[in-house]
């Protein structure tokens, strides 16, 4: 059985991941931060389903943890599997916020660095000897990486920055066999930065060829397809997964 990591798991994207992960037969550890409430619904709903999944916390901003994270997922995958290896690691965990280039503080920014680019950078690093060598990363971008859109440039230029660490990662970790690509998704309801309005929904609909926002399971399903052995020559791309945004 592959052993899928996914950060960020307890709502949104990464909830979705997780579920569709498991319904395709990985077993699932799912991190949270704030929300252990929302991470135990969605190990119940993979429970559900027959499948495997545990909820570890993780705050992705915090490296100097994440030893001691990688400590609790071996006791995990131990307990859980009989396993010392995993698979797969989706660095999805983010957030999102609003401030113009004009009035942005340093803190917004170092802030959104720590959690989109030096978090899965010190993550996907220390988690690397406990990854089996075959694996596959998926890295968590934006489509705002190809379409400026105002008031996300230091979330944007991040998500960018991780897309260039993705192809450094498959050149680097290709003589382990194992690949690393990024998913972009555009406009997705979840609760990102608060949420989307009706009207400002209504407008992103109208910018994208499918005519309609993305749900959660739009890429769920495509990530957990993408983890399949069907895309084993794909490798250092970045796709993006937006029903046509902005073509
Ligand atoms: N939704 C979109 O339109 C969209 C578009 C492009 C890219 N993305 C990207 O997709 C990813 C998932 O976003 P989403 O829309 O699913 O957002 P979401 O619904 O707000 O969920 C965010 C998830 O990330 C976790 N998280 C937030 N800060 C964290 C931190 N410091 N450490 C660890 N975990 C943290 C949250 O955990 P807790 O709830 O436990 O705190 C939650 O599980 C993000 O990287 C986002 O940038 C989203």
């Amino acid at each position: 059985m592959s052993i899928v990591i996914i950060t960020g798991g307890s709502r949104g994207l990464g909830a979705s991941i997780a579920v569709q992960c498991a319904r395709r037969g990985m077993g699932v550890i799912l991190t949270y931060n704030n929300n252990s409430q929302a991470a135990k619904q969605v190990v119940a709903t993979i429970e559900a389903d027959g499948g495997k999944a545990v909820a570890l916390e993780l705050d992705v901003s915090n490296s100097a943890s994440f030893l001691a994270f990688r400590d609790a997922v071996t006791e995990a995958l131990a307990k859980t599997w009989g396993a010392q290896t995993f698979d797969f690691l989706v660095n999805n965990a983010g957030y999102g916020l609003y401030s113009p280039i004009a009035t942005v503080t340093e803190d917004e920014f170092d802030g959104l660095f720590r959690v989109h680019l030096k978090g899965p950078f010190f993550l996907t690093q220390a988690l690397l000897r406990l990854m089996a060598d075959g694996g596959h990363i998926v890295n968590v971008t934006s489509a705002t990486s190809r379409v400026a859109t105002a008031g996300v440039a230091p979330y944007a230029s991040f998500k960018g920055g991780l897309e260039v660490l993705t192809r450094y990662m498959a050149k680097e970790f290709g003589e382990r066999r194992i690949r690393a690509n990024s998913i972009a998704p555009g406009p997705i309801r979840t609760e990102l930065g608060g949420g989307l309005t009706e009207e400002f929904e209504a407008m992103l609909a109208g910018q994208t060829a499918l005519g309609r926002v993305g749900e959660p399971d739009d890429v769920g399903c495509m990530v957990a397809s993408l983890l399949s052995d069907d895309n084993r020559w794909l490798n250092a791309q970045n796709i993006e997964v937006a029903g046509g945004y902005i073509i």
